[in-house]
């Protein structure tokens, strides 16, 4: 691409002439975009349109450097320039799980001028290669059983998993050297997790990024015939994933009769319910990043009269054990990260607050505060174990010495770690039936370099433990919906009580 940038810059010298049919808006349409880009866009992609932002330091992916005429989203040939409505249909549905959002507010017109002033940065939009056709795009024919087998042999013959991995979640051999044309690391998709697709997840959208390539990725245009070859492919990509991330509320342990063994692994767990919490990047404190190497978590739980076992479950595109973490250790802000000498492990952390939980209120979600404090059950997975810390907030942990029983695996680009517990332990949370412990989980991705307050965490959420004979499962939803409601009152009391002092 660089090389294709070069040689198009070279003709643009050469053969000045502006294609004739391309439209660059009217002088008062720049100038309403250049207003609106100023006020919307430019903390991110800079002033010039060169990706240099003030908010760039925090971003992975980048914002775009729009100076390049790189685009990703395009129904143009690989390494040409996008449509006009290629570039609308970005700005108007932005790019899932990274810093673009979406604009669905702003009008065809302010869309319009957007795109022309984002035109003005790249004199490759007034060139002799400005002239672009969209490429016909089909509809989709319908999903049959056999499309999708034959598409898994057109995964393998085009070796997709070189990159995206076996199974699809991203951990191809190639994944950890794969960097962007601005030599910035960057991922293989998850191909389980269609939600997260930058380009939109349809199989309209999946057949678009194989036929014409993410410019300026490492994502190649495939020329895959015949054509049911191509449908075969989007659908069997498009049978990898559900279709909604399906976030859930709260986890359920389920009762057995089993010893909890976490050596057996996750098998042992396939009778749990799995409950898929969101991953957040954490940006309270310093060490904040914004979209972490994680964001996707699955929990299953299971206990018996006398133990818990809690299975977490991540796709990661790499098993780093190699190198430390720890829930305490300081990181610097993003543009001074650049001692690269020490290498970070991945890790994992269940949070729940100390004590039986009669202190009252949650503790601060970011490793407790002074007045309450967390249990830590914190997993390095250099050295599969899970050692507890008492934390009082960041930077104020401490290791007790204590360890809970815990095994660790890691398959086809999926992390299975299982950590076991007595129900009842002096000074930490009991587990009892039929009540839901507040919890809350972290996850550390060595290869992104994660460690202390650079993390992905859920928010705080529930662990609810089934009786050992199940009631209705109205039952959880319903005292799930009690607690809600006591909390919603207990914050309108506060409030009326805190308004009411106000205007005495
Ligand atoms: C919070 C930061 C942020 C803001 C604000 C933002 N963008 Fe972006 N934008 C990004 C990032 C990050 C990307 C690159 C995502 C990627 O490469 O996956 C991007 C990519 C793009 C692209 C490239 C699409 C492609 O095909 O490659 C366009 C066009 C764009 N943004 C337009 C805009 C416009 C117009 C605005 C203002 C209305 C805007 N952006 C505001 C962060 C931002
Ligand atoms: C050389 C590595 C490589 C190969 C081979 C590769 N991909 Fe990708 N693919 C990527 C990267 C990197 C991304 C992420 C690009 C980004 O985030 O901007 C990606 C993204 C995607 C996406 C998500 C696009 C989106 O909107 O976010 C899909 C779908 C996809 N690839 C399908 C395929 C299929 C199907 C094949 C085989 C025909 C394939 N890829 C082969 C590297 C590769």
């Amino acid at each position: 691409m660089k090389t294709l940038a070069t040689l198009l810059t070279l003709l643009y010298f050469v053969a000045p002439s502006a294609a004739q049919n391309v439209d660059l808006g009217t002088d008062a349409q720049r100038e309403a975009g250049r207003l609106m880009y100023n006020a919307k866009c430019s903390h991110c992609h800079g002033a010039r349109g060169a990706g240099d932002g003030a908010a760039t330091a925090f971003l992975r992916p980048a914002p775009r450097d729009f100076t390049t005429g790189t685009f990703k989203f395009r129904t143009t040939e690989n390494g040409e320039l996008p449509t006009d409505e290629d570039i609308r249909r970005s700005i108007r549905q932005g790019m899932p799980y990274t810093g673009m959002p979406p604009w669905p507010q702003l009008s065809e017109q302010e869309v319009d001028n957007l795109m022309y002033y984002i035109k003005t940065f790249s004199d490759f939009f007034s060139g002799p290669f400005a002239e672009v056709t969209a490429l016909d795009m089909p509809s989709p024919p319908s999903i049959t059983d056999e499309s999708i087998v034959r598409g898994r042999e057109v995964f393998l013959e085009n070796s997709c998993i070189d990159c995206h991995g076996n199974l699809g979640r991203g951990d191809g051999p190639s994944g950890p050297t794969l960097t962007d044309q601005w030599d910035i690391p960057i991922r293989a998709a998850d191909l389980t997790k269609r939600w997260t697709f930058r380009g939109g997840s349809t199989r309209s959208d999946i057949y678009r990024t194989f036929t014409t390539g993410l410019d300026g990725s490492p994502m190649p245009a495939f020329d895959i015939q015949p054509i049911e070859d191509q449908w075969a492919l989007v659908n069997y990509v498009h049978s990898l994933s559900r279709d909604e991330a399906d976030y859930s509320t709260y986890a359920t342990s389920v009762f057995t009769t089993a010893a909890i063994d976490p050596s057996a692994g996750a098998d042992a767990f396939s009778a749990a319910p799995e409950a898929f919490f969101a991953m957040v990047g954490q940006v309270i404190e310093p060490g904040r990043s914004f979209f972490p190497g994680v964001n996707g978590l699955a929990v299953r739980a299971m206990h018996n009269a006398d133990h818990i076992g809690i299975m977490l479950q991540w796709n990661d595109m790499s098993a780093d054990t190699d190198g430390i973490n720890g829930p305490g250790l300081e990181v610097p802000i993003w543009p001074n990260d650049t001692d690269t000498t020490q290498a970070f492990s991945d890790a994992v952390a269940i949070q729940f607050p100390s004590g039986d939980g009669s202190g009252g209120g949650l503790p601060y979600l970011l490793f407790g505060d002074v007045s309450n404090s967390v249990d830590l059950w914190f997993a390095d997975l250099s050295t599969p174990r899970a050692d507890h810390y008492v934390g009082n907030g960041s930077g104020n942990l401490t290791a007790s010495g204590m360890d809970y029983e815990t095994s660790a695996s890691y398959e086809d680009g999926q992390w299975t770690v299982i950590i076991k517990r007595d129900r009842t332990l002096d000074g930490q949370i009991t587990f009892e039936d039929a009540a839901f412990a507040p919890v809350l989980f972290s996850v550390w991705d060595g290869f992104s370099r994660e460690r202390g307050n650079r993390r992905g965490l859920t928010s705080w959420t529930y662990l609810y433990l089934e009786p050992a004979e199940t009631e209705s499962p109205l039952g959880p939803m319903a005292m799930y919906g009690l607690i809600t409601l006591l909390l919603g009152l207990g914050a309108t009391t506060l409030i009326r009580r805190k308004y009411s002092n106000v205007s005495a």
